[in-house]
């Protein structure tokens, strides 16, 4: 099937938010009122389209802000989100990267993924940063698009790390496929684990283990 890769723009909205009905439990979509909030706040979604549908996509947006500093991070999905995009663009937030059940395995997040780093690379951004949830904390069977088994130890990886503030062994992190997917897709770093990020997310237990991916850009507001 022929994919083509284009900007979501105003008008495209519906079918934002049809695919988001699609690839996401019912908890974690973004209604049509939340995508225009977040296009109309700086935000980006880059899609993979067929002849006649969206089948992936990734929101994100430019920002000043630095993702290293743990305590200025949002502290919940709901702010990292719908921030507004900002300069000077030191780093690219991205977040609900998704493909719709049939279409997974075919490689176009892959695409979308792609898209979005030229995209930060083009507006001077430094990092790349993710929310990457981890449905095997709980696990995820039922009748929804997410199926994915609980996976006790890691499970128990994610409380220690909570309980100690000591990040796991990479091996314990990457036992989760969403983590080990941008693990291997992006090489990325993991960066802090934020408890309590989007509580709907139940099999991912309300977690979020944030992950950054160096860009090797110059920040506009940085002084050699
Ligand atoms: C994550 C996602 C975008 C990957 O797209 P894809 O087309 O399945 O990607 P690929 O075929 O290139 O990679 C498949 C890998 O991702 C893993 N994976 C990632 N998320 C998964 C999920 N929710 N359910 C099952 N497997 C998942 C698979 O286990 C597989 O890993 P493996 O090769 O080690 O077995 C897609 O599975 C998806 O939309 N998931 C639901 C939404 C989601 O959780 N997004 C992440 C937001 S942080």
């Amino acid at each position: 099937m022929k994919i083509r890769l284009v900007r979501a723009r105003h008008r495209d909205i519906g079918r934002l938010a049809r695919l988001e009905a699609e690839a996401w439990p019912q908890a974690l979509r973004a209604n049509k009122q939340t995508i225009r909030m977040r296009l109309m706040r700086g935000h980006r979604v880059l899609v993979a389209e067929t002849e006649d549908r969206f089948v992936a996509a990734a929101g994100f947006y430019h920002t000043a802000a630095d993702p290293t500093n743990e305590t200025a991070f949002p502290r919940d999905f709901q702010t990292f989100s719908t921030m507004h995009a900002s300069t000077p663009v030191r780093s690219t937030y991205v977040y609900n990267l998704c493909v719709t059940p049939d279409q997974r395995g075919y490689g176009s997040a892959e695409h979308v993924i792609d898209a979005v780093i030229r995209d930060a690379r083009a507006a001077g951004a430094r990092f790349l940063v993710g929310d990457g949830r981890c449905p095997s904390y709980a696990g995820a069977i039922g009748s929804g698009p997410d199926r994915v088994q609980h996976d006790p130890l890691f499970r128990q990886a994610i409380d220690d790390w909570l309980r100690t503030g000591v990040r796991p062994e990479l091996q314990l992190l990457i036992r989760d496929p969403v983590l080990r997917y941008y693990y291997r897709r992006l090489g990325c770093e993991f960066l802090h684990l934020a408890a309590g990020f989007l509580p709907e997310d139940g099999a991912a237990g309300g977690f979020r283990v944030i992950f950054l991916v160096r860009l090797g850009g110059v920040w506009a507001g940085e002084h050699p």
